[in-house]
């Protein structure tokens, strides 16, 4: 079982759709201890995304992934965009023409995608963001190749630990982005950005549930 380009292509347009549906929730998270405008940026960019479809469709999967994060780069601003533009572009750069993937390889493309947003962001576990939701996720997918499970189940338990990592950013602290002005008031939210790469794990496992 593999994942193919048409089944990426599927999980961009779904994911496209549940951001589209969770505007306002993310918008009303960033409300809390930020500037209200994540559910506006994700959902900007991601129309932004669906335009671009139609040129996307006979590309490989690496070209899919950068077209998104330069997409992303380009039509968000803030640090969401430019966070995650490159966790697209990384993920793209990891995936250059492929035409499908195999868990282990969409693994290397979330582990390689979140250190760029590392590298970028300088977050750690912990600092209440993205990462929290998405270092958890990377640590059950190794898990689940090093025990040869299947696509869905590895996605399945990915979803899972990045639910998990969201919701233990709600008593932290925030230490980087704007929730950080908050200080020790960010503490009882739910961080937007974890809860924006939950939603994108979580549409991965739900839309690739068959593999
Ligand atoms: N340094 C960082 N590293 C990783 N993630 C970060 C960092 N700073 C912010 N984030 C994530 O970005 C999310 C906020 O994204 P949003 O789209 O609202 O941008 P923003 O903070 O409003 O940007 P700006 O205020 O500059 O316009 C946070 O919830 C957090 O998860
Ligand atoms: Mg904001």
């Amino acid at each position: 079982m593999a994942i193919t380009r048409d089944e990426v292509l599927s999980w961009l347009k779904a994911y496209i759709q549940v951001i589209a549906e969770n505007m306002e929730y993310l918008t009303e998270l960033d409300s809390a201890i930020g500037d209200a405008d994540h559910g506006a940026n994700m959902n900007r960019g991601f129309q932004a995304v669906l335009a671009k479809m139609p040129s996307m469709e006979d590309k490989d999967i690496g070209t899919i992934f950068k077209t998104v994060g330069m997409t992303l780069l380009s039509t968000v601003g803030g640090a969401g965009g430019p966070l995650y533009g490159t966790f697209f572009i990384q993920a793209g750069n990891k995936l250059a023409g492929k035409m499908e993937l195999t868990l282990a390889d969409w693994t290397a493309a979330v582990e390689a995608a979140t250190n760029g947003v590392i590298n970028r962001g300088k977050a750690s576990v912990g600092d209440k963001t993205m990462i929290d939701a998405l270092t958890p996720a990377i640590d059950a997918l190794n898990e689940a190749v090093k025990q040869h499970l299947s696509i869905s189940e590895g996605l399945m338990r990915s979803a899972e630990a990045a639910k998990n990592g969201m919701k233990a950013t709600i008593p932290l602290v925030a230490r980087k982005g704007r929730a950080s002005y908050l200080g020790e008031r960010s503490a009882g939210h739910q961080d937007p950005g974890a809860t924006s790469s939950f939603l994108l794990l979580d549409t991965a496992a739900k839309v690739w549930a068959n593999l």
